[in-house]
């Protein structure tokens, strides 16, 4: 080989090998990027912390109402009425308002209305009460049980409207007429309204009686059976 040719033939060596140290550069210069990619992800360690569960959640609303005085039977509970049971639950069961035994223990459907409840959820669907979550349209006991007032439901209402966002279930069943004209909007009796679906905030609707009415009407046991059962289908039971 001539020199000259010598001399062009190691110039292009070296030319490719400045090359190769440059593109090693590069390729240092990206893993240091990709280590700096994560130290940024790492943060996530640090927002995991501020997710909150859905129990976390229901706690948060229970304490931002647990001094609620917003309407008058903020003067007149023993105690406030949340809400029961499981916060990932398939399904909510929606009622009307505290009574007596509910006002003294703080917790919804634990009289003689709850007990048939308790009876549908166990004996009917077979499930537990802490499967499911129960609470209701006023979170304070009206007095002598009379029925809500709209100022009282307009009052409360928002919420249990963040009560079912946070849970966030597959079926809510609004017992009676004022929990399901309440979450319907509507002025349709509940007659007419129970014995299929409905939508609140995409969520599907099953509205049905009041099991204190049950109490006082028999025969209207088998419709509630009729519905639970469509329930029951739509979660898998
Ligand atoms: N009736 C209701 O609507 N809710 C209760 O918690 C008890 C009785």
């Amino acid at each position: 080989m001539a020199r000259n040719e010598l001399q062009t033939e190691l110039l292009k060596a070296v030319k490719a090998l400045k090359g190769q140290v440059v593109n090693h550069d590069s390729l240092s210069a990206g893993i240091e990027w990709k280590k700096a990619r994560r130290a940024a992800v790492k943060p996530v360690k640090e927002d995991r912390k501020t997710i909150k569960t859905k129990e976390e959640l229901l706690k948060d609303v229970c304490q931002n109402m647990a001094d609620c005085h917003l309407c008058p039977l903020g003067k007149t509970r023993k105690n406030l009425v949340f809400g029961d049971g499981n916060p990932d639950a398939k399904i909510v069961f929606v009622g009307e308002a505290p009574g007596a035994d509910e006002d003294e223990q703080g917790l919804p459907f634990v009289g003689r209305a709850g007990q048939l409840l308790t009876d549908i959820i166990v004996k009917g669907m077979q499930l537990q009460r802490k499967d499911v979550y129960i609470c209701n349209i006023l979170k304070c006991r009206p007095p002598n049980n009379r029925n809500p007032l709209p100022d009282e439901i307009s009052k409360c209402e928002p919420f249990l409207k963040k009560q079912l966002q946070i849970i966030s279930p597959k079926i809510i069943c609004a017992l009676g007429t004022f929990a399901a004209k309440t979450l319907l909007n509507s002025d349709i009796p509940i007659s007419a309204l129970r014995g299929r679906f409905h939508l609140y905030e995409g969520i599907k609707l099953m509205p049905t009686y009041h099991p204190a009415y049950l109490l006082r009407n028999p025969s209207a046991k088998r419709p509630v059976w009729e519905d639970v059962q469509m329930i029951m289908k739509e979660i898998n039971l």
